[in-house]
């Protein structure tokens, strides 16, 4: 069985991590995945803190297993947010867009385990500082937020940087990914794209159609103009995104232009008006499956790389 240090921190059964994903991480995903042995987390993004409470409560009527809360720092409810979550005494903190290392303590003194997502060496080496429990390396391949470094670059430089478990993010969608990330060094793997393809997503059927027919080429990043850099697949949208980046449009511009465009594109399934977050690992998925075969599918194909590895060498 392929267990690592970060199944024995989170107490899960397999390295699979479902990284927390703004209106997508729910209640239905984040059992699904608890229960099939990996660890869900729930994606609130600019929720509600009520919203939060509630996809809270559901998740643990749906399991028993260990799952976590996404907690987005730029949300305008992030402390409202925290709190919900130390009341409701979540096993996991994960967290996006920034530096949380103020909350640390409070998540640690009430025995929640945290672990922040990072784009780069200093905040991972910042936040290992600050408490840290476990560090996500996500690299620019992944869909949503992106950094500036390739998950095969940044992985290794993290690892060799910090003494805490490190999982490595984006680009990840089957076996072989896992194994190389073990390889990287990495103690886990945390996918967003390849569960969003999952039965379990309640993503709308016509965004899922869209990453299944997504090549190696068909995301974009948005934003990099204005330093808030998105990875998403290209449509009508984001040529009009790059259009507008071009003329030199303000922050202040382009968001009032991508007001609503998240819900629009992942839940409603407008493919030309809304935004569709993907990552580039969009190219290899072929199927919507069920979470647990996902997961299982991944676990013995990196098994079998493993085992077999010394046979791809050839005579001296
Ligand atoms: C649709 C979608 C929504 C996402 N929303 C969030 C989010 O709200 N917070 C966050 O920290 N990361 C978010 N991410 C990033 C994922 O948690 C994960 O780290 C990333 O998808 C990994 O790369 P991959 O897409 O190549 O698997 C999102 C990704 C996707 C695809």
């Amino acid at each position: 069985m392929l267990k690592t240090a970060i199944c024995d921190l989170f107490g899960i059964e397999h390295p699979i991590i479902q990284g927390g994903m703004v209106y997508l991480g729910t209640a239905e995903l984040v059992s699904a995945v608890s229960n099939a042995g990996g660890l869900g987390i729930i994606g609130t993004g600019n929720s509600e803190p009520e919203w939060v409470r509630q996809q809270i409560r559901l998740t643990k009527q749906r399991t028993s297993k260990p799952f976590g809360v996404n907690i987005m720092l730029m949300s305008p409810f992030v402390r409202e947010v925290i709190e919900v979550v130390l009341e409701e005494e979540v096993a996991v903190v994960t967290t996006g867009a920034g530096n949380p290392a103020v909350y640390i303590p409070r998540f640690k003194q009430a025995g929640i385990k945290v672990m922040p997502v990072v784009a780069s060496v200093a905040l991972a080496i910042r936040l290992e500082q600050a408490g840290a429990d476990a560090i996500v390396a996500e690299g620019m391949e992944s869909g949503g937020e992106i950094g500036e470094t390739t998950t095969i670059v940044l992985v290794p430089q993290v690892v060799d940087s910090v003494r805490i478990p490190v999982v490595a993010a984006g680009g990840i969608g089957d076996g072989r990914g896992l194994a190389t990330a073990l390889a990287l060094g990495a103690q886990g793997v945390q996918m967003g794209t390849r569960f969003v393809c999952s039965d379990e997503c309640i993503a709308h059927p016509r965004y899922k159609e869209k990453i299944l027919k997504a090549a190696d080429r068909s995301t974009v990043v948005t934003g990099q103009s204005v330093g808030n850099a998105m990875r998403c697949l290209q449509n009508k949208l984001t040529r009009q995104f790059l259009e507008l980046e071009e003329t030199g449009a303000t922050r202040e511009e382009l968001d009032l232009f991508g007001r609503g465009r998240l819900y629009l594109g992942l839940i409603e399934g407008d493919i030309d008006e809304g935004s569709l977050l993907s990552g580039q690992i969009a190219g290899l998925i072929k199927e919507i499956k069920p979470v647990r075969v996902i997961i299982e599918e991944m676990v013995a194909e990196a098994e079998a790389i493993i085992a077999n590895l010394k046979n791809s060498y050839t005579e001296d």
